[in-house]
């Protein structure tokens, strides 16, 4: 029996429906949430794709992705028969207008057999050339109208630029209202980073020193082990600073530097992080050498084992200029973190996944102890691990047992290893699109003002060549470059190490 309220009957039109997210990441986390009771009593999902399945091949298809990929590996008591026929597939082409009638009879045909009318969400996974197109179309049917019941969810990369971004959005607003629109950025899924609001918020402790005056700088790093796994042909578009700065990265950095919001309503929330991205201090284009460095990774070795550079991969240009490492240092300029870096960083084929967020305080203003009592006088500093595992890190001086006065730095670590009872964040986005809150989706306006800050580099670097690419090897932390865009300010990147 369930102690917790359901979402209300839904039925979920999947767009890229025999693709990769649905296979890796939306069927396992739908499945997820059913075995966990989450689902709504009534509903159906419907995989939207052009290759011809019967709803069986298609179950089995998913049934495969599943035992693959979902943190629930095996079959849960009989759990997936009883989920799977609640899905079912709809072979259609969703760039022809007639199509999507069918779409209407489905409608029509649920809302009979379940007796009321559902939610109606449109899950829009597919190739971003293909987002404006099948909007229209959408917005045409009659349902679409109902704004309190229809709902639409976009996957990222959400516009290739500003502009691009900029005319999504219009496009959408034309035919649907914000509170219909869910722009997907699954990092703020994350149960580690919906975590740094409780820390940040639900402790008297860190706000008072969470400022210019205290804190010397912050940085932010997301880096994987792999390299672009059969995605060149997107990569190829994208690049290192699109995939995950101008979206993932920023987000975290306004986790990080928002104001505290005087309640979680979706719109106060993303209020104060749309204040800071306004607050990011614009990069001049001629000035994008002093705050940025791009890389790209060559062929080498990973963990005893041979791997292609990145111009070597499936579907990219031999000459490609696309970097896979981007670091950029930003300030904010506000009165809370007016001349405090923020040093970010992300790359594919590094040493280590991790994602990571470390905030370094000033060091303590005095020392009354004599130098002979610390063998290494550290800065206090706060890490908030995202991945591999959530984890929280605070590292302070403290005296070592004994009789002599010496000092060295310990940490204090909150680790509840609950992997396997971790939501994913796809489990807690499609939650939320059933039930109607947007909190952790961007609004438009978030997203217009997150191109805004990555423009000026992006085109810089379309502009200039790199020159220099590879210029990082596999299993390294990036360029050297890198090292000397905080190396110049006194700092060196934090590594932060696996646990055992
Ligand atoms: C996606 C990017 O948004 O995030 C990928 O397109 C990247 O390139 C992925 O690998 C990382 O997400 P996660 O959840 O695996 O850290």
């Amino acid at each position: 029996m369930t102690n917790h309220k359901r979402p209300p009957a839904s039925l979920i039109f999947i767009f890229g429906g025999s693709g990769d997210l649905n296979y890796r990441k939306l069927s396992p986390a739908l499945y997820n949430l059913f075995i966990d009771d989450w689902m709504p009593e009534k509903f159906c999902i419907v995989g939207i794709g052009r290759s011809p399945y019967n709803d069986e091949d298609y179950r089995t298809r998913l049934l495969n992705g599943i035992n693959q990929f979902s943190r629930r590996k095996d079959e849960q008591n009989g759990q997936w028969a009883e989920f799977s026929q609640h899905v079912t597939y709809l072979q259609m082409d969703a760039e022809k207008d007639n199509d999507y009638a069918k779409i209407s009879d489905v409608v029509k045909a649920k809302e009979a057999e379940m007796g009321e009318h559902p939610n109606v969400i449109f899950y829009l996974s597919v190739a971003p050339q293909l987002m404006p197109d099948i909007a229209k179309k959408l917005g045409a049917l009659k349902l679409c109208g109902e704004a309190s019941t229809t709902r639409i969810v976009i996957e990222k990369p959400f516009g290739h630029d500003l502009k691009s971004a900029h005319e999504l959005n219009q496009l959408l607003m034309s035919m649907f209202k914000e509170e219909q629109i869910y722009r997907i950025d699954h990092y703020l899924g994350k149960e580690s980073v919906q975590n740094i609001l409780s820390l940040r918020f639900a402790n008297a402790l860190f706000e008072p020193i969470w400022n210019r005056h205290y804190i010397d700088h912050v940085q932010i790093t997301a880096a994987e082990t792999v390299g672009v796994e059969g995605r060149g042909g997107y990569y190829e578009q994208s690049g290192a600073l699109r995939d995950m700065i101008q979206n993932h990265i920023l987000q975290l950095m306004c986790m990080i530097a928002m104001e505290a919001p005087v309640s979680f309503d979706a719109n106060e929330i993303r209020n104060k992080k749309v204040d800071v991205l306004n607050a990011v201090r614009r990069i001049h284009k001629e000035d994008v050498n002093q705050f940025a460095v791009r890389g790209q990774y060559g062929e080498g070795w990973m963990k005893g084992e041979k791997v292609p550079g990145y111009k070597q991969e499936k579907s990219v240009n031999p000459n490609s200029s696309i970097e896979t490492f981007a670091a950029v240092k930003f300030y904010i300029d506000n009165w809370r973190w007016q001349d405090v870096p923020f040093y970010v960083r992300t790359g594919k084929r590094m040493k280590q996944k991790a994602s990571n967020i470390t905030v370094v305080f000033k060091e303590a203003p005095s020392y009354a102890f004599p130098p002979e009592a610390a063998e290494t006088w550290k800065a206090n500093r706060l890490t908030i691990s995202i991945q591999p595992e959530m984890e929280v890190r605070l590292r302070f001086q403290a005296k070592k047992a004994g009789q002599s006065m010496t000092l060295n730095p310990v940490e204090m670590v909150y680790n509840p290893k609950d992997g396997e009872h971790e939501p994913e964040a796809y489990e807690t986005l499609l939650l939320d699109v059933m039930e109607g809150n947007p909190t952790l989706f961007m609004r438009a306006d978030q997203v217009e003002a997150a191109w805004k800050i990555v423009m000026p580099i992006l085109e810089a670097w379309e502009t200039r060549a790199p020159g220099n690419f590879p210029n990082y090897s596999p299993d390294s932390w990036g360029p050297e470059d890198a090292e000397a865009l905080i190396a110049k300010d006194g700092h060196n990147w934090i590594v932060t190490k696996p646990n055992p």
